[in-house]
């Protein structure tokens, strides 16, 4: 093909695994898996989510990734080249589109929460959690929530930081911050790990993520798992389309999309082996307190805990270099695009793309504060309803049309060659699954959420 002359491929090996791993490990992972598991009963709720991993996460990532490499391009003009490949219509190219628009808005809510994580960096090493009690967590985090100018100021430097990456363009920029970022974050989990396992409850903790009671099983849960399980795994938003893109022909698409997903899994667990033993180490604190549990909650704890100033942050520098490798994967479609398209040069591409996010994330900041008691639609502030139409809306519909359009339209010709390299027998495997159960599960989940966004 001619355009793989001109599009970029990773350099050395394991860098599409880094990569792919740096994006799926995220905000997703730390913050939201080890609270929703919390709401939900704990091991139940671990295991449902561990099937729709298998079941409907693990296909659809070989579909995206598959697609990514075959079109040799940004996931625009991947579409384009595969549909046209296929013979089909260039109708197709929507998934393209949708993707990398959910990718730009997820860039835009994504770098203001992000941002509160280097605000408790900054809290943290200035040992701020010292002594703190509930009151004064949860003052502090409603004072940041209030607070327009800082949460601007972090929301800018979040969106530099993953501009500064994306403009050195593939390898130089991408391919070096993996390899950094992704050691790193590694290190810090497993230093956090021992630390949760000498001062935190680690007994309990384990028993809470691995207790299963068939009682907490719930179709809210399920539902809840299977949305999970696509935005863990950063699938439906052209990040790893993209990724796919520049990943060599000489590696397996099955063997590298497993290992992915198992570290990112792996991560989610230890998060909350992390999290769940250093909440119990406080009698006082719940673990099913929803989303402040990483930012009113964990503050509390690690302000009693020995040497709970070092910890506290270096545990919110965890969490900072996961959504930063997670931020830049969501800049890197859009701005691959416009280059790709457009010639546009990567620097100006990253900063035009990061202004418009910059400014669309403002309707995030300002639904903290001023915009609270706002309804967009059904109750929504500007910053549900951005969650809500990519989390809910295009990440099941982008994923649900690459499953089809993968399983009942693309030609099988091109299909099997660019996965000569899995056996006969999982390739067959993977097949069914894509096309008959995926489809179905996908459907069943998204239109019932919708109905519970709107009937409830
Ligand atoms: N997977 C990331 C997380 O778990 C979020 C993400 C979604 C990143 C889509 C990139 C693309 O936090």
């Amino acid at each position: 093909m001619k355009r793989a002359q001109q599009h970029a491929i990773w350099g050395r090996r394991g860098t599409f695994i880094l990569a792919a791993t740096g994006s799926a490990v995220g905000l997703g992972n730390i913050w939201k898996f080890p609270y929703i598991t919390g709401e939900n009963g704990g091991g139940a709720f671990v295991l449902m989510y561990l099937l729709c991993i298998c079941l409907i996460g693990l296909p659809v990532m070989v579909a995206e990734v598959m697609l990514g490499r075959r079109g040799r391009a940004n996931p625009i003009m991947a579409m384009e080249e595969v549909a046209r490949e296929s013979g089909n219509s260039r109708g197709w190219t929507l998934i393209g589109w949708s993707s990398v628009a959910a990718g730009f808005i997820i860039l835009s809510y994504y770098s203001v929460i992000a941002g509160w994580t280097l605000e408790y960096v900054t809290t943290a090493a200035q040992g701020g959690f010292a002594g703190f009690d509930g009151d004064a967590a949860t003052g502090t985090f409603a004072a940041l929530q209030g607070d327009v100018s800082k949460l601007v100021r972090w929301q800018t430097a979040f969106l530099c930081m993953t501009a500064l990456i994306i403009m050195f363009g593939v390898t130089r920029g991408l391919e070096t911050a993996v390899r950094i970022l992704m050691p790193l974050l590694f290190v810090l989990l497993i230093v956090l790990l021992g630390y949760a396992a000498y001062a935190g409850d680690f007994v309990a903790g384990f028993k809470f993520l691995f207790n299963f009671r068939f009682s907490d099983l719930s179709f809210e849960g399920l539902s809840l798992a299977l949305g999970h399980a696509f935005f863990t795994l950063s699938l439906g938003m052209g990040a790893i389309m993209a990724y796919g893109s520049y990943m060599p022909h000489k590696t397996s698409i099955m063997k590298t999309v497993l290992t992915v997903g198992c570290l990112d899994t792996l991560v989610a667990l230890t998060a909350g082996l992390v999290i769940f033993p250093i909440v119990f180490a406080s009698p006082g604190v719940e673990p099913g307190a929803g989303p402040s549990l990483m930012f009113i909650s964990l503050p509390i704890v690690f302000g009693s805990m020995p040497l709970g100033t070092v910890f506290g942050t270096v545990f919110f520098l965890l969490i900072t270099v996961a959504a930063w490798s997670s931020t830049i994967s969501l800049l890197e479609p859009a701005v691959a695009y416009l280059s790709e398209r457009f010639r546009f040069h990567r620097v100006s591409a990253s900063l035009l793309i990061v202004s418009c996010a910059w400014l669309l994330g403002l309707t995030t900041v300002f639904s903290l504060n001023r915009w609270q008691d706002m309804d967009l639609l059904a109750g929504m502030t500007p910053f549900d309803f951005s969650a809500f139409i990519t989390e809910q809306v295009l990440l099941p519909v982008g994923a649900l049309a690459m499953a089809v359009y993968v399983g009942w339209f693309m030609g099988k010709r091109p299909l099997r060659r660019e996965m000569k390299l899995d056996s006969g027998l999982w390739f067959g495997r993977w097949f069914k699954v894509l096309r008959y159960v995926s489809p179905v599960l996908i459907l069943a989940v998204f239109l019932l959420g919708i109905f519970d966004k709107f009937a409830g």
